[in-house]
């Protein structure tokens, strides 16, 4: 393995233990996650391996493949004095507290950069299930998942829900993670979708928007403040949604009525994969995407392009998928619509001047796992 021979020429030494913990695409149930309500994610086939060796100190030495050093490491003394990719590793150790010291750790990843497709919760998860293990700490990887999110939210300053690191820590290859994000039950749903001669295409736009974390934390803001005016605990709690509507205006009346009917979009969605009816769930993911454009306002010119072009081209649903505001879109399509499909989103990207959209078969894969 590549990272077990970085690690070994940088450190000098065998790591202890190898982890993989892969990114994510959302079936359906976007933003639902910080709202209490449910989600649909599966694993993807790319992710990130973790080689790591704990240290008797409270340093870390952490090197990434991909960074621009190539497999020089840094050493980070202070927990306070990482930047950039490293916070999130450093994060993950800061809220084990106590339970861990320092440790020596080397990263490789292989998910498709700005795809949206989480790459962070992968580094997180992947580090945390490696300490986990290495330290006996006996944590379920739901709460592998949930230091994951805790590292990204109270250290990285990313106020986001429990969904990417959930879809990491505990997808099962060929399986959907049904998940309700207030009581954490979930269950993985099968997901054949080759048997059914069917495939779900990521269309990686290129684009990304640089005010993301900070329009993903004024949504979940005008969240709290719909769920306080409706005098609920979280817009989950919403029963009636017309009267809810009628007590409320402009924006956190459109994200409510975004969030409310999407966490009913998953459940209508996975009785069609519990009844077998996994060619029909197109009319869900595009009515998600119609809402999210329209209601919860996080599409982008691109992620509606690639949707609309994708369905003109045959498939039988598409949305965009993740938080929004670039990224992914994903389409749901039968394998002799493949081409037909690619075609008609690179010729409408090509005539917008847009850079040339990636195309990546989504299939969907096991989540973190132990390699050595
Ligand atoms: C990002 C966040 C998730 C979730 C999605 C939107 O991916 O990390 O927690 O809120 O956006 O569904």
């Amino acid at each position: 393995m590549r990272v077990v021979d970085a690690f070994r020429s940088a450190f000098g030494a065998e790591p202890e233990t190898v982890w993989h913990a892969p990114g994510r695409v959302n079936l359906i149930g976007e933003h639902t996650d910080y709202n209490d309500g449910f989600v649909l994610p599966f694993a993807v086939p790319w992710g990130v391996t973790a080689a790591v060796t704990p240290r008797a100190d409270r340093t870390i030495r952490l090197l990434s493949l991909q960074s621009a050093g190539g497999g020089e490491p840094v050493t980070i003394a202070d927990h306070a004095d990482s930047q950039g990719w490293t916070r999130y590793v450093v994060g993950v150790l800061a809220m084990l507290g106590d339970r861990v010291r320092g440790a020596d750790i080397a990263v490789d990843g292989d998910i498709p950069q700005g795809a949206g497709l989480s790459s962070s919760a992968a580094l997180e998860v992947s580090v945390a299930s490696a300490l986990n293990d290495l330290h006996g700490l006996g944590m379920t990887p739901m709460e592998v998942a949930l230091l994951s999110q805790k590292a990204e939210n109270d250290f990285v300053g990313m106020p986001c829900g429990i969904m990417d690191q959930a879809a990491s820590a505990l997808s099962k290859e060929g399986h959907a993670l049904f998940l309700d994000c207030r009581s954490l039950g979930h269950r993985n749903v099968p997901l054949d979708l080759a048997a059914r001669g069917l495939q779900i295409l990521i269309i990686d736009t290129q684009v990304h928007h640089e005010h993301a974390t900070g329009e993903y934390a004024k949504r979940r803001a005008e969240c709290e403040s719909a769920a306080r005016k409706l005098g609920v605990a979280s817009l989950r709690d919403v029963e009636d949604l017309a009267g809810a509507l009628d007590r409320l205006q402009g924006d956190e009346r459109k994200r409510t009525m975004h969030v409310v009917t999407e966490s009913h979009r998953v459940e209508a969605l996975v009785g069609l994969l519990r009844a077998g009816q996994i060619t029909e769930i197109g009319a869900l993911l595009n009515a998600s995407h119609l809402s999210l454009r329209d209601q919860y306002e996080v599409s982008s010119p691109e992620l509606d392009a690639s949707v609309e072009a994708a369905i003109r081209g045959g498939a039988r649903g598409a949305r965009m998928t993740g938080g929004g505001f670039g990224g992914s879109a994903i389409a749901l399509v039968a394998d002799d619509r493949l081409q037909s499909v690619q075609d008609e989103v690179a010729k409408t990207f090509a005539a917008m001047g847009w850079t040339a959209p990636r195309f990546l078969p989504a299939t969907p894969a096991q989540g973190a796992r132990k390699l050595a």
